[in-house]
Order: structure tokens, then C-alpha cells, then sequence
């Protein structure tokens, strides 16, 4: 139905011969769902779509979450805004699944780049059950046990740290107490086994000490990072990525200081990961 092309080995699907900023068949949604789910990752150039579209397009998806910490676009409190400039430099720097600190963190997200940098500002994913794959049987037995906390406060410590910041961040705070998930989840529509830890909210290791607890996330935190699980996108002003946040993780590449880049994102409802 439309142009796919593969963009590395483990994950990725750059997707053409479709025009977002119209309205599109359930049909084509059903597609996109499908091929969400199989490159866990897809990505579109060219679509100049305005918010009730990018609104519209995530809520093919499923319900929209709200962020507890970050500027909104006013009259889409879904949508929140990713900007950096040079009063304001990135702070996302670590590998992460996006808001494993809900009990329910969403099933996937809709990130659309308003203004990008001449050079640098791309953004790196990683495949999750080829990370997982790649573990010995004898590992992979092991985790398989194990449940792990991921907390709010642990991604958000550096703005914790600013002036005024665990004011700011007190409601959030106190909406988002730490949430335990397994180490290794099943991916609730493909069935595969993933590796369900992340470097930005993951804090230790249920029932571990917490040298042990420490030693095995930094093994894991390394190892989904390996380049065979990975693929980079360069994005362009209104490139589209949505992707599976039950079987991916990204990160934004922070090369592009002190140039403007402003992105807006939208994550949808998850499940409870098992
Ligand atoms: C995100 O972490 O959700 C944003 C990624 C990016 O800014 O490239």
C-alpha cells in the first residue's frame, strides 16, 4: 500500500507515498499500526500536519497521555513541547523508554519536528527484543524473575536539582510514586520477549543487593545500546516518528548545542507490561 524501506537490520521503516495531512482511510491507519508493530519504528518525511492532525493521527493509536513536567501547546494538553535552545540545552541525554515511571507508560508515541538544526539533533532507537535475543539462554532465564522500580524522580533529578525545581516538580512528584515492572516483558500484540529496563527511570533491581542490583542494570543499559540493535534518523523539518514504546528505546543526540530544536510529542495509553 505505501513505500517501505527497511533503515537498518534490527529496527526501522522509513514510509513514503502517503500524505498525513489529509485525512486517511482506516485501512491505511490498520497499515501503519501493522508496520508500527513489525519496524517498531516508523518514520515519514514532508507532512506539514497541523496539532488536530497529529492529535488525530495518535488517537488512531488508542487514548492520549498527558505529561506531568513538560510545556504543553496551548489547547492540546496532550501535546507537549521538546525544545531546546541556547538558554535552554537539552537534558535528555540517557537511553530511555518514554515514561516507564506510570503504572500503565504509553504503548507508543507520535514525535513531529517543527524546527531542526543545520547539522546534528538526530535521534537513536534500539530494538528491544533484539536486545533481548542477544542474551544468553542462561541470562535470559535468569531476568526473566526479576521486577525492577522505575521512579519519576530518578529521570527528573537534574531539574530536581535547579532552583525552584522540586517545587515546580511537587505535584508531579506526588502523582507519580515509583512503579515496579518486570526486567523482561512480553510485547502484548507480537508476542515477542523485550528487555524492559531503561538508564533514565530504572532505579534497581527488586529483591537484589544493591551491588549486584547496580552491576546487572549497567550490564543491560550497555548492552541495549549495541549498534546491531540500533538505527538513526536524521530528522528534517516536519519528519514524523512514531514508535513502539513497549519494544524500543531512543535517544536524542545532544551534538547540535547551541543551535534551535524544537520537536512536539504526543505518547498514547499503554498497557500494563507483563
Ligand atoms: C524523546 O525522548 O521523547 C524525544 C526524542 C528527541 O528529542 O529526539
Amino acid at each position: 500500500m505505501f513505500n517501505v524501506k527497511p533503515v537498518s537490520g534490527s529496527l526501522g521503516a522509513l514510509i513514503s507515498g502517503i500524505d498525513l495531512t489529509c485525512s486517511i482511510t482506516d485501512i491505511m491507519y490498520q497499515e501503519i499500526h501493522r508496520l508500527l508493530i513489525e519496524y517498531g519504528v516508523i518514520f515519514f518525511r514532508d507532512q506539514n500536519i497541523d496539532h488536530a492532525r497529529q492529535k488525530e493521527l495518535a488517537l488512531s493509536f488508542g487514548p492520549l497521555q498527558t505529561h506531568p513536567a513538560y510545556d504543553t501547546v496551548e489547547g492540546f494538553p496532550e501535546i507537549t513541547i521538546l525544545e531546546n535552545t541556547p538558554e535552554k540545552p537539552s537534558k535528555i541525554e540517557k537511553w530511555h523508554t518514554d515514561m516507564t515511571f506510570r503504572p500503565h507508560p504509553p504503548m507508543g508515541t507520535v514525535l513531529r519536528s517543527k524546527i531542526i538544526p543545520e547539522k546534528g539533533g538526530d535521534t537513536l532507537w534500539a530494538c528491544m527484543s533484539a536486545a533481548y535475543l542477544g542474551l544468553s539462554p542462561a541470562m535470559q532465564n535468569m531476568l526473566e524473575g526479576f521486577t525492577a522500580v522505575h521512579d519519576f524522580r530518578h529521570g527528573f533529578r537534574e531539574s530536581l536539582a535547579e532552583p525552584g525545581g522540586p517545587q515546580r516538580l511537587a505535584q508531579a512528584i506526588a502523582d507519580n510514586p515509583p512503579v515496579e515492572h518486570p526486567v523482561i516483558r512480553v510485547h502484548p500484540e507480537s508476542g515477542k520477549k523485550v528487555i524492559y529496563v531503561n538508564s533514565l527511570f530504572t532505579t534497581h533491581i527488586v529483591g537484589l543487593p544493591s551491588k549486584e542490583s547496580e552491576a546487572l542494570l549497567q550490564f543491560l543499559f550497555d548492552h541495549v545500546t549495541t549498534p546491531e540493535y540500533t538505527c538513526r534518523f536524521a530528522w528534517q523539518t516536519n519528519s514524523i516518528a512514531i514508535w513502539d514504546n513497549r519494544s524500543t528505546q531512543h535517544k536524542p543526540v545532544n551534538d547540535y548545542f547551541p543551535a534551535h530544536r524544537k520537536l512536539e510529542r504526543i505518547t498514547i495509553d499503554g498497557d500494563k507490561p507483563y
